[in-house]
């Protein structure tokens, strides 16, 4: 009997024009494979950032990431073939975070790159245990064994565990065949190499069970399963678990693959669980060993890998994905970025393309999770901007903050319905927004002049009021912005829930800030009033003389000047404010709350 061949699976690193297209070709005809780059072939084995991979697909939007198969006599591989383009180290992630291996390919007559310190520190952060640096294009430095020497030590700075390897990719020099031309070399060749390393030991099966839930498949009348791949440990009929976060308890009724009812199932199995009873369960729920529940937590320490064009936005809300969980999730300032040529950690204010550190962020649900450092399945996530819809960033969770499992909604006896009920009124945000000067203030204050007048219980926050107070901190960074927005989101919301007629005044220059508000707040009590002003009107009015300062360069990032206005795509109420004078706005703003009440 043969014994199963085993499965390495190695990522390729490098800058564009390390060769890493001649290495891959190279180790094809070495081994006499076939090439396959299907990722089907690779099946349940790619598990991890798949997931994320998936959302992508599903979104339109395509990873550049190629997995390709191919085989010895002794061994399996696949290969993540990640384009070395600085542009895209999303690739790298997408590639290292399902790898054992790395090799990483230095040119011989550049020597170590901030890409290759780059690529090293991703590969080690995201869980890569074996490295190999292949020095490459030796033959266009004179087969040199000192040049070979210097690199080797160089390298030694970035990474403390590695096999080294001097070869040409054009030539096969000590890729498949060993080299005549560097006989001082005495180490093995590339593929003697990634056929005696000794596999990655998979320690997940003997982990608590962990099963996340992809989707829910009803057998005819009989049964409702879970279907999903296992994360870790090992499930038998018989077994007790809980529906996480809920924590709902259940008991493993059947374990199907297929036709077949099976004993058992280990990590890596995709299979569908069915329980003794009825439970509340769906897609992005975890189904865990009863007496070893993973962590469910909202607020966490995590190392994030920026990959977006457009800067890390601290406040602003992005989706996360966590294998099939879902959630909106604000970012913390960064607590310091890594700079990858000293290794140090460095104060920074965000995170730009490429750039690397350490953050605290926030989700709006619970989300079930494991530190990636004890496994990647349900430590590693993404984030996705919202609007784009691109992936902009990928994080390892650190740890839970504590302080987010000490915390817990109240239940308050009085309700928002019954202090709503008492003022005889139905709770509404009036979100005015528009160029500084476009009149939201002025407009805002007619209105709830009007509403007063009406009996009618309301508040009016203003943006430079507040900012005068609650937010005295805060300037007109972008970032800045958002946290403004948020706080007075917040502040906006509690005041719905005294039951009261919100009128909020604020620039909000943002898309994607206004919809966290909205979404904040019960369906239908956000009212959107975009105060619709030409920025050349705006400019005429000029009321407090900013135009004219930023015009001058005394205000660099004034919003429509140096700092963009996105206006609203479908305001429930849009105020044309060159036709319309601010009496008969006021007026249509409270004909408009007077009908829907
Ligand atoms: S927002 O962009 O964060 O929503 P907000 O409405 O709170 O702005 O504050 C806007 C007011 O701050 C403006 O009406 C103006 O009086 C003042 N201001 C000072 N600097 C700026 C700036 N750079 N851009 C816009 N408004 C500014």
């Amino acid at each position: 009997m043969t014994a199963e061949k085993t499965l390495l699976r190695f990522i390729t690193c490098g800058s564009v024009d390390d060769g890493k297209s001649s290495l891959l070709g190279r180790l094809l005809v070495e081994t006499g494979s076939a090439y396959e780059d299907e990722l089907a072939n690779c099946g349940g084995d790619l598990s991890r950032l798949v997931d994320g991979l998936e959302a992508e697909r599903e979104q339109g939007i395509t990873i550049d990431v190629a997995y390709r198969f191919f085989a010895t006599e002794t061994r399996k591989f696949i290969v993540a073939d990640a384009p070395g383009h600085e542009q895209y180290t999303r690739n790298l992630v997408t590639g290292a975070s399902t790898a054992d291996l790395a090799l990483v390919l230095v040119d011989a007559r550049k020597g170590v790159l901030t890409q290759t310190r780059r690529h090293t520190y991703l590969c080690k952060l995201l869980g890569v245990s074996r490295i190999v640096l292949l020095v490459n294009k030796m033959d266009l430095v004179g087969f040199d064994e000192a040049v070979f020497e210097r690199i080797v030590e160089d390298y030694g700075a970035v990474a403390e565990d590695f096999v080294a390897i001097p070869v040409s990719a054009f030539s096969g020099d000590n890729v498949g065949v060993r080299s005549n031309a560097m006989a001082w070399y005495r180490g093995s060749t590339v593929i003697e190499h990634l056929e005696a390393v000794e596999p990655v030991e998979d320690q997940s099966a003997a982990a608590p069970f962990r099963m996340p839930v992809q989707f829910v498949t009803r057998h005819g009348q009989d049964f409702r399963g879970f279907a999903g791949m296992i994360a870790a440990g090992t499930v038998r009929p018989g077994d007790a678990v809980r529906v996480m976060p809920a924590a709902t308890p259940a008991i493993v009724a059947r374990i199907v693959l297929g036709e077949a009812d099976l004993p058992e199932a280990v990590a890596g199995q995709s299979v569908t669980l069915v329980f003794d009873r009825e439970v509340d369960c769906s897609r992005g729920d975890t189904i865990a060993a009863a007496d070893a529940p993973p962590e469910v937590a909202d607020q966490f320490e995590a190392t994030l890998i920026w990959m977006d064009e457009e800067p890390l936005m601290t406040g602003r809300q992005y989706r996360l994905k966590l294998g099939t969980q879902s959630a909106l999730a604000t970012v913390q300032p960064p607590k310091h970025e890594v700079n990858v040529n000293s290794l140090e950690d460095v104060p920074a204010k965000t995170l730009q393309l490429n750039g690397i550190g350490v953050a605290d962020l926030w989700t709006d649900v619970p989300l079930v999770f494991a530190p990636y450092s004890e496994g990647r399945q349900l430590g590693g996530f993404i984030l996705i901007d919202r609007v784009t819809n691109e992936t902009v960033g990928a994080g390892l969770i650190n740890y839970a903050l504590r302080r987010s499992n000490n915390i817990h909604a109240q239940v308050l006896d009085v309700t928002r319905e019954a202090r709503a009920a008492l003022k005889r009124q139905t709770p509404r945000l009036l979100w005015f927004t528009g160029l500084s000067g476009a009149g939201k203030s002025t407009i805002a204050n007619l209105v709830e002049k009007k509403l007063h007048a009406m009996g009618r219980h309301s508040f009016l926050l203003d943006g430079d009021n507040v900012r005068l107070g609650l937010n005295r901190d805060l300037g007109f960074s972008d970032a800045d912005r958002a946290e403004n927005i948020r706080r007075v989101g917040e502040t906006a919301k509690l005041m719905l829930d005294a039951g009261l007629i919100v009128l909020a005044a604020f620039i909000s220059p943002f898309r994607a800030e206004r919809r966290t508000v909205r979404e904040m707040v019960p369906e239908g009590e956000f009212v959107e009033i975009f105060i619709d002003a030409p920025l050349a009107e705006a400019e005429a009015r000029d009321p407090k003389g900013l135009y004219a300062k930023a015009r001058g360069g005394l205000i660099p990032n004034f919003t429509g000047i140096g700092s963009p206005y996105e206006p609203p795509e479908a305001p429930e109420i849009r105020i044309d404010t060159v036709r319309t004078s601010p009496e008969e706005a006021a007026d249509q703003i409270v004909r408009f709350l007077l009908e829907q009440a």
